[in-house]
């Protein structure tokens, strides 16, 4: 079943024109990366499907609804649920109050405590260090963490923007498997990166956009076997 449609989608900033014409699918149960350079468009495309960014045109379909004009926090209960670029988390407040804060507007206890021990089994340091502020937890355990607050809304999607950035290779490897058990666990990912490798090794399918537009599309496989996606992104000639 698709999860999540996009169709012919504009974006503006201003006069500037940072999405062109996306249109793009994701199935129930995937995996899908979207990887591109610096400046490409990734992350306000990750914007306009959690609701922070408006088209100008196009669609976006969720569970089969139009969800285009559907405000972010709606979207949310929905079920699409974002691990925003650079973390996001709040740093006077202790990561048991962040992860709270992922369950805003939630009521379901019994559920909650469900995916409160989800979390705390993926990220046992989260578990460790629920009195610690946001802010002095390290920046692998604030992706942890910021990770770990997305989940607590029970996604059906959850978005994740660059959850690699700034870490060292150990941790990078560790997150990408923790996003594969996430994923096996049943929550559908889309998932923007800048480190091609393992954003395509990880990945069911896979868009490659460039200034705006979608420029190649495939398995993860396919894509991670292409001469001019190597030469380009994955720094082998
Ligand atoms: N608030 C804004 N106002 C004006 N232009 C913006 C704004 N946010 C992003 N842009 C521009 O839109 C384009 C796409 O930006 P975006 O942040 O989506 O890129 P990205 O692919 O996520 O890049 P990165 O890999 O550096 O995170 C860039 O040219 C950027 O300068
Ligand atoms: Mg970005």
């Amino acid at each position: 079943m698709t999860l999540l449609e996009l169709k012919n989608v504009d974006v503006f900033y201003g006069r500037i024109q940072a999405i062109r014409g996306m249109s793009f699918k994701v199935e129930e149960g995937e995996i899908v990366s979207l990887i591109g350079a610096n400046g490409a468009g990734k992350t306000t495309t990750m914007k306009t499907i959690s609701g922070l960014l408006n088209p100008s045109s196009g669609s976006i379909t969720f569970e089969g609804q139009d969800v285009t004009k559907v405000k972010a926090h709606i979207r949310v209960v929905r079920g699409i649920s974002q691990a925003p670029e650079g973390r996001g988390i709040f740093p006077g407040m202790t990561v048991m109050e962040n992860l709270d804060m992922g369950a805003f507007g939630r009521a379901d206890k019994s559920g909650l405590e469900q995916d409160l021990e989800r979390v705390f089994d993926l990220f046992p340091r989260l578990k460790e260090r629920q009195k610690q502020f946001g802010g002095t937890m390290s920046g692998g355990e604030q992706q942890m963490l910021s990770i770990g607050r997305a989940l607590m809304s029970s996604p059906k999607l959850l978005l994740l923007d660059e959850p690699s950035m700034g870490l060292a290779p150990q941790f990078i490897r560790q997150i990408f498997s923790i996003i594969t058990e996430i994923n096996k666990q049943g929550t559908t990912i889309l998932l923007v990166e800048q480190n091609a490798n393992q954003a395509l090794a990880r990945a069911h399918r896979a868009f490659v956009l460039e200034t705006g537009e979608i420029t190649h599309s495939g398995t993860g496989k396919e894509l991670l076997s292409n001469p001019a996606i190597k030469e380009a992104y994955l720094g082998v000639a």
